[in-house]
């Protein structure tokens, strides 16, 4: 890879002020330290619609909303998939988000789950990623991925609160690296001249 690499990280809850994307921050900023170019796109407040048919006729509502989401899913090497846990689900939006979403955007690249609950949960959103998000965009997921729990108490400011928070950080900090070193190994993939989506547009 021959230019600074990019991560997006997608902040998949609805709400504003969330802790996802206080997490999705946190991230951000952990990779900038690995010396990579990161960003985020927050579904808080519903940026985006439910999906319609429009999206597979080029309507030009679709192309001023998703167009610009879609040109930065394109130009980015790997992902991480921040989601709430909400009663025991990930949010409706971040579905929605992934419905629009296609192979050419982020196919064949890495993600990272991270999962987020202000209790004891968290594992939900990441069982449901791993089995339903995948088929057609042809996403990647890491084996690793990190469970923030009793989030309000974690990743806040810029030294660990206690030895969990501490852990957590280590944890989170290792991911990243192994999610960098998945985005360099998987260009590999792409630039091999083998994939074939006009004639496998959808996984089975
Ligand atoms: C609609 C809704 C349902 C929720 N259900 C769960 C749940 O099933 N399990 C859980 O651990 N936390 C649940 N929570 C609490 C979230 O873990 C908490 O809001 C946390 O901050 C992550 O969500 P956020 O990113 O939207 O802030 C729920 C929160 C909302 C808003």
């Amino acid at each position: 890879m021959r230019r600074t690499m990019k991560i997006t990280v997608i902040s998949g809850s609805h709400r504003d002020g969330s802790q996802s994307d206080r997490v999705a921050q946190y991230i951000a900023n952990d990779l900038t330290k690995l010396g990579v170019e990161a960003s985020v796109i927050s579904l808080a407040k519903n940026p985006l619609p439910l999906w319609d048919e429009g999206v597979w006729s080029d309507d030009p509502k679709w192309t001023s909303i998703w167009g610009p989401i879609s040109a930065r899913l394109k130009e980015s090497d790997g992902f991480v998939v921040v989601s709430p846990e909400w009663s025991g689900m990930v949010p409706a939006g971040l579905k929605n988000f992934f419905l629009l979403c296609g192979s050419r955007e982020v196919g064949h690249k890495p993600a990272m789950i991270v999962s987020v609950s202000s209790g004891i949960g968290g594992s939900y959103p990441v069982v449901e990623l791993r089995q339903s998000s995948y088929k057609n965009t042809r996403l990647v997921y890491i084996p690793d991925h990190v469970i923030v729990r009793n989030v309000e108490s974690m990743l806040n400011g810029s030294s660990p609160a206690d030895s969990h928070d501490e852990e957590l950080r280590k944890r989170m900090h290792y991911s990243l690296e192994i999610l960098i070193e998945y985005a360099k190994a998987l260009c590999a993939v792409r630039e091999s001249g083998k994939i074939n989506l006009k004639e496998f547009p959808y996984g089975m």
